[in-house]
């Protein structure tokens, strides 16, 4: 009896050993620097193709695989037309895939959640709300109280330096501002991923690099992992930890290149001739696939 009881505490602990060793072998990857990664979120093998009535076929993503970590920001850069938003479509849960499968946290994506958010490039603010209702709306879809809804929204107002505007309307903001409110309005249901489809495509150059910074404060104050898709290499190389360069549609991923420079970054940062380094070394893989397309 009383080896009973000694040993089996000890095969529970086994066990339990075993099933969260199985649990993550199966969500770990080598990175391509070598380094084991726990995958947060894991595309794999996933192919979409569009079927519209009376037109052929387009084959968006053709066995895309990626593998991103808890907290990480990742850009997502590849030619025009190669499946950068179908991916993000997919990962909010909007279009499913024809074939492969996409997981987050170990579960399978099976539609929207609000453990995932998306920052569009054109704002997509309701014209008729202010600041506050526009970023409480999520809460409410969720039905948090009136109170709490505004409590947060005025947080996430101050967050993105919107002070003072809180009762405006759309058409009284500049573009930096609408976009500053799409950003507080996606963090407001605090999604664990935020997907960014070329947010900053719209900004005047100026307000862009504003926002890329203040991005990067906001990031590293909420620790959300960040997949962001821009066809700008100096912003992928500036914001994120690792760049994937997709290649002409159908999309696959043709490289990821890991950003070896230093947090937090800034400004002078991207005057270094290691920075220049990194955007020629992305340019060059991309530069492939952009001189591929028939
Ligand atoms: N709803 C749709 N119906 C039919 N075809 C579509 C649809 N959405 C996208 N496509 C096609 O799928 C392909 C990939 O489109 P997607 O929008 O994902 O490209 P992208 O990489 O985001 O391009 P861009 O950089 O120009 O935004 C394109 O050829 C596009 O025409
Ligand atoms: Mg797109």
């Amino acid at each position: 009896m009383p080896a009973l009881s000694t040993t089996r505490p000890l095969v529970i602990v086994c066990l339990l050993i075993n099933e969260l060793l199985s649990n993550l072998t199966s969500r770990v990857c080598v990175s391509k620097d070598w380094a084991l990664m726990v995958s947060f979120i894991q595309a794999r093998n996933v192919t979409l193709s569009f079927k519209p009535k009376n037109r052929e076929p387009v084959t968006a993503l053709n066995n895309f695989n990626l593998d991103v970590a808890r907290g990480e920001f990742v850009s997502i850069v590849g030619p025009s037309g190669c499946g950068k938003s179908t991916f993000l479509n997919i990962l909010l849960g909007l279009i499913e895939p024809d074939n492969g499968q996409m997981q987050l946290n170990g579960t399978r994506i099976t539609g929207p959640s609000q453990e995932r958010a998306m920052v569009f490039q054109e704002f997509g603010l309701l014209p008729w709300r202010t600041v506050t209702a526009n970023v409480e709306l999520g809460l409410e879809l969720k039905g948090v109280p009136a109170e709490q809804r505004l409590a947060r929204a005025n947080e996430l107002i101050k967050l993105v330096g919107l002070s003072g505007f809180e009762r405006h309307y759309p058409h009284e903001l500049s573009g930096g501002m609408k976009q500053r409110v799409g950003l507080a309005r996606a963090l407001a249901t605090e999604p664990e991923v935020l997907l960014m489809d070329e947010p900053f495509a719209a900004l005047d150059a100026q307000t862009r690099d504003l926002m890329q910074a203040e991005l990067l404060q906001i990031w590293e104050r909420t620790q959300k992992t960040v997949l962001f898709v821009t066809h700008s290499i100096e912003e992928a190389a500036y914001l994120s930890d690792r760049v994937v360069v997709m290649t002409a549609r159908p999309g696959r991923t043709k490289d990821i290149l890991k950003i070896h420079l230093p947090r937090p970054r800034d400004y002078e940062m991207r005057l270094t001739p290691e920075f220049n380094e990194i955007k020629l070394r992305i340019w060059e893989v991309l530069k492939e696939e952009l001189t591929s397309r028939g």
